[in-house]
């Protein structure tokens, strides 16, 4: 089926979005395992005021070999207007990440954002379920602040390879949520457990909401539960951008909207978008 480009308004308008590219200064910047950086930077507004599941351009300094030419996007891991500070946190994976790893204290980069549409709560959902893998941990941990700040329940269940790619936990456990871990190395990650796990706590009338980032995998698998057992939710995607700003349509990914197959730009119509219509590579 050949896909729309969806020009519904359905997303905030510019006009209604609040996003600058400012000069930000590096105050902490630490690993935290062998693969992870946790980035704090004092910014002005408005990038302290960035919403769960938004994102940030960031300017990537050259280091070595490594000339990144676009800015790399990266959700908000916190935002802070009291302190005036943003947080994310990274994986060091590539040209981008590599250059960014080296920026020290003290040093300054350039920041473009708040960008895209965050996370939603409705008021119904009394409880939600968070499901993440790896660093998709980053982008759900404000969405369970969130949560907290508004009386609901969280139950978290964190995806990863082994012990030593669980982050964040603390942070979790500090909103009073309940914390799963599922892994690879003990098998304990496979999806037919993770879905007997999510079904349990279904039973428990834990889940008014699915909420998942940083799997395809696990994102399909909460869409059919969600379908079967009548759970709205959200997925926060991630996909190589050039822009941010949604100009230049490389960030394009197809959508299910009612019978049809629309495209969508993940900087500018999401990062976050609606679970059941959220479609797999
Ligand atoms: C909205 C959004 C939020 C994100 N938030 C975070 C975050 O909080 N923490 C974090 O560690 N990463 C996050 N990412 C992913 C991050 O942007 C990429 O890892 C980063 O751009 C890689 O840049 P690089 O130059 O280091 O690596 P590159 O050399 O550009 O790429 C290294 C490898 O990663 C793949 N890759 C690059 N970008 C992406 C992407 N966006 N999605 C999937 N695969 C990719 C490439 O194909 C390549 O195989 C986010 C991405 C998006 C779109
Ligand atoms: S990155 Fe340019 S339109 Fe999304």
């Amino acid at each position: 089926m050949e896909a729309l480009l969806d020009t519904r308004s359905h997303v905030p308008s510019a006009s209604q979005r609040t996003a600058d590219d400012v000069t930000a200064r590096v105050v902490a910047h630490q690993w935290v395992n062998a693969e992870y950086k946790h980035l704090v930077l004092d910014a002005p507004e408005p990038a302290p005021l960035a919403q769960a599941g938004q994102f940030f351009h960031l300017e990537c300094p050259q280091a070595g070999e490594d000339r990144p030419f676009f800015r790399r996007p990266m959700s908000v891991y916190k935002a802070d207007p009291g302190k005036g500070q943003v947080e994310f946190l990274y994986k060091v994976t590539g040209a981008g990440t590599r250059g960014l790893a080296t920026l020290r204290v003290g040093d300054t980069m350039r920041i473009l954002g708040p960008l895209g549409v965050g996370f939603t709560l409705d008021e119904s959902w009394k409880n939600i379920v968070v499901l993440g893998r790896g660093v998709g941990l980053a982008t759900l941990a404000p969405l369970a602040e969130m949560a907290a700040a508004n009386g609901v329940g969280v139950t978290a269940i964190f995806s990863a390879r082994g012990p030593e790619q669980v982050m964040s936990t603390e942070r979790f456990a500090k909103t009073g949520a309940r914390i799963e871990i599922v892994l690879d190395s003990d098998g304990s990650s496979a999806v037919e457990n993770v879905e007997r796990l999510l079904r349990r706590i279904a039973r428990e009338g834990k889940t008014g909401a699915f909420f998942t980032c940083g799997s395809d995998r696990l994102m399909l698998l909460m869409q059919r539960l969600g379908r079967e057992l009548g759970i709205r939710g959200e997925v926060a995607l991630e996909q190589q951008m050039a822009c941010g700003i949604g100009m230049c349509f490389c960030c394009v990914r197809n959508f299910r909207s009612g019978n049809e197959v629309v495209s969508r730009r993940v900087c500018w119509d999401g990062p976050v978008f609606r679970l059941d219509e959220a479609m797999s590579w």
